[in-house]
């Protein structure tokens, strides 16, 4: 075992809980997205392109903080008004989330494989 994982088999991971507008909640960590974690927690969310281009998993913000992995779909704009990406969020507290209505509030975009 190399000092480096024998360092990192004992930094215990930070655990947020994460609760949708829908009143499910998930455990998640910094090492997973948030859509990761979610279907671990066996919690079904639209997603389709899994890497931020096609804005199926957008979800709003309503409290705590995320990081979200650079070149995702985004406007600047929409990020501004508190929307992210499932598939390339990751927790950094616990959050409130609201899903599956953001549809009309932030279009989809076509993408393919
Ligand atoms: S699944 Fe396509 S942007 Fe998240």
């Amino acid at each position: 075992m190399s000092a480096f994982s024998a360092l990192e088999s004992t930094v215990a991971m930070a655990a947020w809980k994460i609760e949708l507008d829908d009143g499910r909640t998930y455990v998640g960590d910094e090492s997973q997205t948030l859509l990761e974690s979610a279907r671990a927690a066996g919690h079904g969310l639209p997603f389709g392109c899994g890497h931020g281009a096609c804005r199926t998993c957008g979800a709003r913000l309503l409290s705590g903080r995320v990081a979200m992995a650079a070149g995702s779909s985004l406007t600047s704009e929409q990020a501004g008004g508190g929307f992210l990406l499932l598939c390339v969020a990751y927790p950094r507290s616990d959050l409130r989330l609201e899903v599956g209505e953001q549809m009309g509030l932030l279009p989809v975009l076509p993408w393919t494989e």
